[in-house]
């Protein structure tokens, strides 16, 4: 996507589709001067935004979008409006959520082009250039569809991306649109890998692909095979990989953007590239979507992509675990005792607790590596959906500095993330009889029991756990997202790295 800037007018810029975002509070604005935005719009239209106003055809809801076809005296070929609520309310993840709804509009047609006017709502702590990063990035994942597999494209993103604005110094504004660019890349990215089927994304054609973006964007890469797993004493992955006929992996990933002399931040994903469940099987309702079980290492690879991309000042490693959870005659079994590389040995009650063990291991050898932190993502317990419900990503972490610093990463990324309590009492529910512990508690704080099984793990290094089973995958589209899976976290960890 060609991304340009122009100072030109509403009716002068030549382009498929003029986009402008309109509150639902206009007569605040209505006596302003120099006029509003709307005034000038409704003058340039003849009076045509009034009368949809006037007829209750468009009310300036959040993410509600006109598409108007005829348009005379301007060059663009379309009008698009679009809803931004009432401006008292305009936050950052709902400025974002009007202009996605936009976007998809538009690239649901074969338009090359856009023009979009720079929102004139200011946002605390932001700039023009995070708003022109923030459009970029919504317009390069709007334009990506989940049909990865239909015969007709249903989605066609933008040849170019114009911002009609006032600043006349857009070198920094050009800079923003790059970065924007590459995030929504990277969102798209684990959009992809997410969306597709577990025929097609299993633990060696995953490996393989984070292989070529390694070398594509020059990043360090290492791959364990099975017989590496196993000298590395990583016995609790492979316990939960035995039951397929597909091998298992760990994929790490190095970037190094920061003072050599330093140690790395470690991200650490969970890529089960299918769960049934094994034998404590999921019913078929449960298992449909567990294709998106590798979101977490998706979304770890995507965002050491991304900060090689945008060149950031850190050092990090990405620790994927790559495994397949089936069902077979030498799958793991209930009551069968794993033994983690850190000598835990754990008693499997619920081969559906899956993830965890994977993650044990890799956990362990993230911290062996020397990471001075670490950050993991999982879609790891459906009991994080029911005490968040789909947009809210639970934190887990045994520090309140790092935790702190992921709380604010995601508030300013406008991404809704939740900390979560982890106290040692909930240990006593993973106490086992013939093992150090088992790998579920009871029904009741679920997502709380995954996370202090994985606590055992870390060594006791400032660790952050992101359960993202909830928004990391959704069934059902709106306006201003498509179905299947979101590229969640991707912002949050951006923001992160960035400080
Ligand atoms: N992959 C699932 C968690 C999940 C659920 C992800 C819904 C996305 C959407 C995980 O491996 C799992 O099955 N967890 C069990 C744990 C239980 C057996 C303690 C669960 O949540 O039911
Ligand atoms: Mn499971
Ligand atoms: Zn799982």
């Amino acid at each position: 996507m060609l991304i340009d800037f122009s100072t030109s007018s509403l009716k002068d810029v030549a382009a498929d589709w003029l986009i402008v975002g309109l509150t639902s509070n206009p007569s605040d604005a209505a006596k302003s001067k120099p006029p509003s935005l709307e005034a000038q719009l409704d003058e340039m239209t003849g009076g045509a935004i009034g009368r949809l106003r006037s007829r209750g055809d468009f009310e300036g809801k959040n993410a509600d979008v006109i598409p108007m076809y005829e348009v005379p005296g301007f060059k663009a070929a379309h009008l698009l409006i679009v809803g931004l609520g009432n401006d008292k309310d305009l936050t950052w993840g709902r400025l974002q959520k009007a202009y996605s709804a936009a976007f998809r509009e538009i690239t649901e047609r074969a338009s090359a082009s856009a023009a979009v006017v720079m929102p004139t709502a200011t946002f605390p702590g932001k700039s023009s250039k995070d708003v022109v990063e923030l459009l970029t990035l919504t317009a390069v994942s709007a334009g990506a569809s989940a049909g990865i597999y239909k015969q007709e494209t249903s989605r066609y993103p933008l040849k170019q991306l114009t911002f009609l604005s006032s600043e006349s110094n857009s070198t920094k504004l050009e800079e923003a649109a790059t970065h924007g660019q590459i995030i929504g890349e990277a969102i798209n990215l684990v959009k992809d890998l997410v969306n597709r089927g577990p025929h097609d994304v299993y633990p060696v054609s995953f490996a393989d692909r984070a292989s070529q973006l390694a070398t594509e964007y020059g990043l360090g890469c290492e791959i364990f095979d099975d017989n590496r797993l196993a000298e590395e004493k990583m016995f609790s992955l492979l316990g939960v990989g035995r039951g397929s006929e597909q091998p298992s992996r760990m994929v790490m990933l190095e970037y190094k953007g920061g003072n050599p002399d330093e140690t790395h931040i470690a991200i650490i994903g969970k890529g089960v590239t299918f769960d049934s469940g094994g034998y404590s099987l999921k019913p078929s309702d449960g298992m449909l979507t567990m294709k998106c079980d590798m979101a977490g290492a998706a979304t770890a690879l995507g965002a050491i992509v991304a900060a090689a991309r945008l060149n950031l000042p850190v050092n990090i490693r990405v620790y994927l675990g790559l495994v397949e959870n089936l069902v077979s005659g030498n799958a793991y079994k209930l009551g069968e005792v794993l033994t983690a590389r850190n000598g835990v040995t754990i008693e499997v009650c619920n081969t559906d607790a899956e993830g965890r063990l994977v993650m044990a291991d890799v956990l362990c050898y993230a911290v062996d590596q020397g990471a001075e932190s670490l950050i993991d993502l999982a879609t790891l317990t459906g009991a994080c959906v029911v005490a968040l419900g789909e947009d809210y990503t639970g934190l887990f972490s045994n520090n309140d500095d790092l935790a702190g610093h992921i709380e604010a990463a995601a508030a300013k990324a406008g991404e809704y993330l939740w900390r979560m309590p982890t106290d040692d009492s909930f240990n006593d529910q993973l106490k086992s009889d013939v093992a150090d512990c088992k790998n579920v508690g009871t029904r009741w704080g679920g997502a709380i029991t995954a996370a202090k099984f994985l606590e055992k793990f870390v060594g006791g290094k400032p660790w952050a756990h992101l359960d993202i089973a909830g928004p990391a995958y959704i069934s059902t589209g709106k306006s201003h997202r498509e179905p299947g899976a979101t590229g969640v976290m991707i912002k949050t960890l951006m923001e992160l790295l960035r400080k």
